[in-house]
């Protein structure tokens, strides 16, 4: 269980950092050519903040089984960085960056808003999700 959550969990990190950059992509493009706020963007938005919710769920379920997670809190191990890191840092932040894009995705609802406002709040805030899904990634420990 433990290990094909693991690997759910780093394959579903790479394919929605992809995922978020194609989708911010797509977005900054329909709002360069003034394209209406339609549908297709609120379908092209609501995948993303699906695949970010799933990536969570998992990342909570791996929190309380991987050995790196809850079980390994102790005083010794807030002063190893990678143990801190799994801990508090990548956890934390990542949740923080679900709540951006979660509230980026709010914007979609609202009626009284331009297109022109609609599309920059999704932007700012799925750009800022994005970024520090990036920075969280533990690419340190993989070179
Ligand atoms: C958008 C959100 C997230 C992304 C993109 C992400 C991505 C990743 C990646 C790429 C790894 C490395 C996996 C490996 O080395 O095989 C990892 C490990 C881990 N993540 Fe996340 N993560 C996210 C959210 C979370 C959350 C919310 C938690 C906990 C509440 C969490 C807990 C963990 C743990 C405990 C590990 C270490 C697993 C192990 O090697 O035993 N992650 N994460």
């Amino acid at each position: 269980m433990y290990n094909i959550l693991k690997e759910s969990h780093n394959g579903i990190g790479m394919v929605l950092l992809f995922l978020l950059l194609i989708i911010i992509v797509i977005i900054l493009a329909k709002f360069l050519l003034k394209k209406p706020f339609n549908k297709s963007v609120k379908i092209t938005a609501l995948i993303g903040l699906i695949t970010v919710h799933i990536q969570i769920l998992i990342g909570l379920l791996l929190y309380f089984l991987s050995p790196l997670g809850l079980s390994n809190f102790s005083g010794d191990s807030m002063g190893h960085k990678i143990s801190r890191f799994y801990i508090v840092e990548h956890p934390i932040g990542m949740i923080l960056a679900a709540v951006l894009i979660t509230i980026g995705y709010k914007v979609v609802k609202k009626t009284n808003l331009t297109d022109k406002a609609k599309y920059r709040r999704l932007l700012i805030y799925y750009g800022l999700g994005f970024g520090l899904i990036a920075y969280l990634i533990p690419w340190f420990l993989w070179s």
